[in-house]
């Protein structure tokens, strides 16, 4: 009995081995070129950069992926996931890669690794149209619903208390449209999200909620690859810098957001 379990916590040690060397062995462009797909995933809950029109998965972030996927000739396959998933499907090697309006930042660094910036954003403050909040420095005693785990997450909830602003209450969404639709009803007093969407959201109620000219941060989006997958990440920069030469980035933005 006791020899019997000497083996099976031999074997047992020896499954996790090879199962932990599974996750960091690092996917080569031939081996995605082998499969046929390019598996990114999202969080389809963010327009215009991806989000859903009429069940398909559409925005800006979908048709860059579609280009670096067309570079390494091969299909495009978009999962659609919680955001606060996104970097676990890539530690995982459920993701290639992560095409999510995230946002470049040193604590996510130490998980995944990201491509070079291709566009710049910030958090952005909701409010009703006749609310009373004016700016930043108004939401010390409010209460402010955000989506969960982004960086409007992290800025609101001030965990090292070095932000320059302060809220009163946090409250996490899964959908930013959630957010927005606890503040039409009254039940919170802001949101705060990142500044285009921010903006999709006020032009589908124009009425009910404006924009602060105040934002809380400046950010930079960028693609995310497993961490050390150096391959991928080259292709990706190469790929997002010819599109930056040739003119089709700003084309592909200017279908979604309209020139100021
Ligand atoms: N830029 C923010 C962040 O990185 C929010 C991104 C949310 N993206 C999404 N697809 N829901 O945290």
């Amino acid at each position: 009995m006791k020899k019997l379990a000497k083996i099976a916590a031999f074997l047992l040690a020896a499954v996790m081995t090879v199962s932990a060397a599974g996750c960091s062995s690092t996917k080569t462009l031939a081996d995605i070129q082998k499969s046929g797909k390019l598996m990114m995933s999202t969080n389809a809950e963010f327009e215009p950069f991806e989000y859903k029109d009429g069940g398909e998965v559409v925005g800006i972030d979908i048709e860059i992926s579609q280009k670096i996927a067309e570079a390494l000739g091969v299909e495009l396959e978009v999962t659609d996931i919680a955001f606060d998933s996104l970097i676990p499907a890539l530690q995982s090697g459920k993701a290639d890669l992560v095409a999510a309006g995230m946002t470049a930042d040193e604590e996510r660094r130490k998980s995944v690794d990201f491509s070079d910036p291709y566009f710049n954003a910030s958090q952005a403050i909701i409010v009703t149209s006749d609310s009373e909040i004016a700016g930043p420095e108004d939401l010390a005693d409010k209460t402010v619903g955000v989506q969960l785990g982004t960086t409007g997450d992290q800025y609101c909830t001030n965990e090292k208390g070095e932000n320059e602003y302060t809220v009163a209450e946090v409250r996490r969404y899964n959908k930013g449209m959630e957010a927005v639709s606890d503040l039409m009803a009254g039940r919170i007093d802001a949101v705060v999200i990142d500044n285009f969407p921010a903006q999709k959201f006020v032009e589908n109620n124009p009425d009910a909620i404006k924009v602060l000219d105040t934002a809380l941060t400046e950010e930079e989006y960028a693609i995310a690859v497993p961490k050390g997958n150096t391959e991928l990440l080259d292709k990706v920069n190469e790929v997002l810098a010819s599109l930056e030469e040739s003119g089709e980035l700003d084309e592909i933005v200017g279908k979604y957001i309209a020139a100021e």
